[in-house]
């Protein structure tokens, strides 16, 4: 199947990453429908048309079926049974299969695992027994999580001492969690691939990623690394594409640990925040790249034509700062149409770009980072 221009997209998920994907589809001439629980979401405002309801009004999703050629994501927690309703109906890309693994933090590692790939050191976790037995056998410092719904760090406990356990696991939920050995890393890279309904298989060059308080705040293209080792991450994001035959868009983000080894933290089977970069550094976007993988078009080489740095705007603090950042020559700002800036809430994001080989190390990045 390869959809003609004029064809409709259907997205579920009606935030900024649909919205760029939106964007690029529209580009290439296809309508875009966001289906969506809030009225006025940042996909919506760029979208041809919008369902408004709840993830799991099936009624509403089988119209929402009728009115699309084909379903992809822009959102990872969609129930089970949604999703199972729209692939009876439509093509959905990348497949249930792939995101109910991504949904589940421990079948995700026991997918990985079982492809030979490399994760910090993991237990699942039933109940408050089988959590002293995890950190009896993992040892601490280590990091228990909840095994779904969990993003921007939320669902999650450091347990430095035994004394952590027992308040980290009544606090969260739903169970079974996961306890992992805390990975004392160098560095936090991820890669973005794409696999076309072809096979055919792209991936960007792998980039470094820096938090604040959990959340993305710098992307740095490509990762100030060896370059044997960018080139193994890229293997393995390949790797991991094919064996789950992916059709669309898959992040993967990786602890670079201080021997230079790999270790898989989680896939994520959509657009991804640390290729938001990809917008003004290649000629195809990650967001491009994954609407011509659902559409079943050709998949064009993921080259660069030059380095960047991708800062990410969050919450009431970043956004004040938006009048300097349009007034700083040289950055390019991305805004996500969301009117209420909220602690924690990713608003927009800005990039630098710099000739291919010449991002700067940390001093020239600060400097790049300065406004106006
Ligand atoms: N096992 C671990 N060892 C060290 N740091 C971790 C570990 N797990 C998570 N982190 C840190 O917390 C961040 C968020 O965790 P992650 O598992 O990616 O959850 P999510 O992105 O869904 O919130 C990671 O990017 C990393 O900085
Ligand atoms: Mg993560």
């Amino acid at each position: 199947m390869s959809l003609a221009p004029g064809a409709v997209i259907g997205i579920i998920g009606g935030g900024q990453l649909g919205r760029m994907s939106a964007m690029a589809a529209a580009r290439l001439g296809y309508r875009v429908h966001i289906f969506c629980p809030e009225a006025d979401a940042p996909a919506a405002q760029v979208a041809a048309a919008c369902t408004v309801a709840p993830y799991s009004d099936h009624a509403a999703l089988a119209r929402f079926a009728g009115a699309v050629d084909v379903v992809t994501f822009e959102f990872e927690n969609i129930p089970t049974e949604s999703l199972a309703l729209l692939a009876s109906r439509r093509p959905v890309r990348p497949s249930p299969e792939i995101l109910a693994i991504s949904q589940d933090r421990l079948r995700e590692k026991r997918f990985l695992n079982d492809c030979g790939i490399a994760t910090a050191p993991w237990r699942a976790v039933e109940d408050a027994d089988g959590l002293a037995r995890a950190v009896a056998e993992l040892g601490l410092p280590a990091v228990l999580k909840t095994t779904r719904l969990g993003y921007d760090g939320k669902g999650q406990a450091m347990l430095r001492d035994p004394g952590d356990a027992g308040i980290a696991f009544a606090a969260l939920a739903p169970r079974p969690l996961v306890l992992e050995g805390l990975v004392d890393f160098a560095a936090e890279i991820s890669v973005m691939v794409a696999r076309g309904a072809d096979g055919a298989v792209v991936a960007y060059d792998a980039v470094e990623n820096r938090h604040k308080h959990h959340i993305l705040d710098l992307t740095l293209a490509p990762a100030p690394l060896p370059v044997e080792l960018l080139s193994e991450a890229g293997a393995m994001a390949r790797h991991i594409a094919e064996k789950l035959e992916l059709v669309g868009l898959l992040g993967v983000e990786m602890f670079v640990t201080e021997i230079d080894t790999l270790l898989v933290n989680e896939i994520a089977p959509r657009p991804h925040n640390s290729g938001h970069w990809t917008l003004d550094a290649c000629p195809v976007s990650q967001f491009e790249m994954q609407i011509r993988a659902v559409a079943g078009l050709p998949l064009p080489p993921a080259t660069r034509h030059a380095d960047a740095v991708m800062k990410n705007l969050v919450g009431p603090e970043d956004m004040a700062l938006w009048p300097r950042i349009l007034a700083t020559p040289g950055l390019i700002a991305h805004h996500y149409g969301k009117d209420e800036a909220r602690v924690g809430r990713k608003m927009g994001h800005f990039t630098r770009l710099f000739p291919r080989g010449a991002l700067p190390g940390a001093f020239g990045i600060e400097d790049a980072l300065r406004l106006r």
